[in-house]
């Protein structure tokens, strides 16, 4: 069943948001060659804590961290390490997400490390325009396959592949919900979308195929063939005046990350 959320009840989740935001744009400041990624979970797990929030990942499903912090290659759910240390050219998805009050918040950007090579930058702009595609089509009347498409066709379009294994959700007092929010899809099929209803999208992106496979750590997803990939995400409501993210600021404008 797809629960829609009272205007209360986003603004709740706005709270949450921006303390997801506020976090991520404070590790996207704290990148640079030589740091580790534990560094960046620590920082993460004490704004969320400073913040009066709960970091949403710790302990679900056993999950390790409080952030995933995925590399290159690696897909989703990197576990952060001391011994992982962030090097000039790399790139860094970093997914974070809190609980507020009873309410959830879940984004996810990937970043540049120093210096890195003009395919990896391209395949973070089209991944993050994939995601705006997909927010544009956040409007009542619409179908989630809409959005789903939109995905699906800007990343196909410039000749990368969506995952399937992971996809986007529902999003609220839980912090998976229904629906599933596929990075792939038909437009005018699926569920029609209906004011109150908030949704996690998340395309991620590889620049060669779309296969991936679990490392032996039971978390991180890595491409099947070596590729580069990438992930961006944000919590957005449908409503009346149209998408609403909800893991930024109301005031801000242009590309979403
Ligand atoms: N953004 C991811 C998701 O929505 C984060 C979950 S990681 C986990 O599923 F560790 F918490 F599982
Ligand atoms: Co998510």
């Amino acid at each position: 069943m797809v629960i829609c959320k009272s205007p209360a009840e986003l603004e709740k989740m706005h709270r949450a948001g921006l303390i997801v935001w506020g976090a991520l744009e404070k590790m996207r400041a704290m990148v640079r060659p030589g740091i580790s990624t534990k560094d960046l979970d620590d920082f993460a797990e004490k704004y969320a804590v400073e913040h009066h929030a709960r970091p949403a990942f710790k302990g679900y499903r056993g999950y390790p961290g409080s952030v995933c912090t995925s590399i290159n290659k690696e897909v989703v759910h990197g576990i952060p390490s001391a011994s992982r240390k962030l090097r000039e050219g790399d790139i860094l998805s970093l997914d974070f997400g809190v609980e507020l009050d009873g309410y959830y918040a879940d984004a996810a950007l990937t970043v540049p490390v120093g210096k890195v090579a003009p395919e990896r930058e391209k395949l973070l702009r089209v991944t993050r325009e994939s995601l705006e595609h997909a927010i544009e089509k956040v409007r009542p009347g619409n179908r989630l396959g809409d959005v789903s498409a939109a995905v699906q066709k800007w990343v196909e379009e410039n000749g990368y592949s969506v995952v399937r294994e992971f996809v986007g959700h529902g999003i609220g007092t839980k912090m998976h919900e229904e629906p599933q929010v596929p990075n792939y899809g038909s437009p005018g099929q699926g569920p029609r979308l209906q004011e109150g209803m908030v949704i996690a999208i998340e395309p991620m992106v590889n620049s060669g195929g779309p296969g991936v496979r679990v490392l032996d750590d039971d978390w991180t997803a890595v491409t099947a063939d070596g590729s580069d990939s990438a992930h961006f995400e944000h919590t957005v409501a449908v409503t009346s005046k149209g998408p609403w993210i909800l893991t930024r600021p109301k005031e801000a404008t242009g590309p979403c990350w």
